[in-house]
């Protein structure tokens, strides 16, 4: 048997459903009748294929909280997602501040095989925010680190910020910004506003995340340089993002899926399961930010899937540490914020999800159109059924998921990387190397 012919599919929703064969990773040929014998069969049955999903914000843990993640466990959760790259945050113990490090997620991603684990660099060594991190090597190690950030932490000295800029520029790589004025969130553990007041949460204000995206708009402009904003979560982060791009500024943003549903009216409960970084914020802010993805303004979704252990998560709101699973999710939360009021159509979705994160990053074999000749990173949906999510199904390791026990629309059937599938049915292929590294 020889090639992967899916049948029936909508190609992004659109038309009359028609075969995809594909062979040697390529998508060879697309129609009806193809006249293809000897190939294994994905019945898509009117369901939706979309180009294979590019996450720019994932925690895989690995190094150092294998307890919570792994490269393994998360390269499944983001097959089952629907995702064929992800970007792997620095967060890690030890730091992903050094080439030995990038290039052992790199590595271990392609031995996994299920997802390509692209390594994200710290900008500083230890994510300390004082001396830069030594870009230039990541950048020229096998892991070809094309996108750095201190994420979890905001390099909040400008300083620094600006020779990171610059020095970016002429590496051609991109400076992702967990934007979070330090001085303005000393235990912050909530948003701030009348829900936290009220509930006696620490607040974290608006202007901490707004402030970083403003000065980091002009400092790029100044520089010549590109700055992504890491999981914008506010109405004025948005207002400042679409002002930077009409002064021609290189800026672009991502918007996580739980910022698009939940508000912080889910803090009533004190569950630490809603404690993320930004916080929660307002419906207000959540209308904002679904109108920006919708027109463009926030370039991409990405999932800050944050594994946290269970003595991380179950204790006290303000002792608890912050974030939440997303990748095995993410589909369904676009399609219930923007899919379904009619926000975002799949050709949306694609862009959104798919297109301007490997343009973003400058992937040149994802996010590409669905044509014969292009890589096969595939993702198929059915848009028909619902599922209710269970942390304990979950492939990640962690269960700390906000959806637990909501019943959600749309559901990933199969994901393909270079026609090889990586998840069909609800079941993620074998690892191709188990353990190992
Ligand atoms: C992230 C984590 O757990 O590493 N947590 C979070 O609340 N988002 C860090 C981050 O993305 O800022
Ligand atoms: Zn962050």
């Amino acid at each position: 048997m020889s090639g992967l012919l899916i049948t029936g599919a909508l190609i992004y929703g659109e038309g009359e459903p028609v075969d995809v064969f594909i062979d040697e990773g390529e998508i060879r040929a697309i129609g009806t009748d193809l006249g293809v014998v000897d190939a294994e069969i994905v019945e898509a049955d009117g369901q939706v294929l979309l180009p294979g999903f590019v996450d720019l914000h994932t925690h895989l843990r690995e190094p150092g909280r294998e307890d919570t993640e792994t490269i393994e466990s998360g390269s499944a959760a983001a097959a089952l997602g629907g995702y064929t790259a992800v970007f792997a945050m620095a967060n890690t113990n030890p730091v992903a501040d050094s080439v030995v490090v990038t290039d052992h997620v790199w590595r271990r991603g392609q031995e996994v095989g299920l997802v390509d684990v692209h390594p994200v660099g710290a900008v500083t060594v230890g994510l300390a925010g004082k001396q830069l991190a030594e870009m230039g090597t990541m950048a020229a190690g096998v892991g070809g680190v094309r996108m750095f950030s201190d994420d979890g932490h905001c390099v909040y000295d400008p300083l620094i910020m600006r020779r990171a800029l610059e020095y970016s520029n002429s590496l051609g790589v991109l400076i992702a910004q967990h934007a979070e004025e330090p001085r303005l969130t000393e235990g912050a553990v909530a948003h701030e506003g009348p829900t936290a007041a009220r509930l006696g949460l620490a607040g974290w204000p608006r202007a901490a995340e707004e402030s970083i995206v403003a000065r980091d708009a002009l400092l790029a402009r100044d520089a010549g340089a590109r700055v992504h904003i890491c999981h914008a979560s506010t109405e004025g982060t948005v207002e400042l993002v679409r002002w930077a791009k009409s002064q021609g500024i290189s800026i672009t943003a991502e918007v996580t899926p739980h910022h698009l549903l939940l508000d912080d009216s889910r803090l009533e409960t004190y569950d630490a399961v809603n404690r993320v970084n930004p916080p929660l914020r307002e419906i207000s802010d959540v209308e904002a930010l679904r109108r920006a993805l919708a027109e463009g303004v926030i370039d991409c979704v990405a999932t800050d899937h944050a594994p946290h252990a269970e003595q991380d998560k179950c204790c006290e709101f303000a002792a608890a540490r912050p974030g939440m699973l997303g990748l095995e999710t993410a589909l369904s939360i676009i399609v219930e914020t923007l899919v379904r009021p009619g926000l975002l159509d799949w050709r949306g979705v694609a862009r959104v999800m798919s297109e301007r994160p490997a343009q973003i990053v400058g992937l040149d074999d994802q996010g590409r159109p669905i044509e014969v000749g292009e890589p096969a990173n595939l993702t198929l949906v059915d848009p028909e059924v619902t599922w209710t999510v269970r942390a304990k199904e979950l492939a990640s390791i962690s269960g700390n998921t906000p959806y637990a026990e909501m019943t959600l629309p749309a559901k990933v059937t199969a994901t393909m990387l270079r026609g090889r599938i990586t998840a069909r049915d609800g079941v993620a292929a074998r690892p191709q190397s188990v353990g190992g590294a």
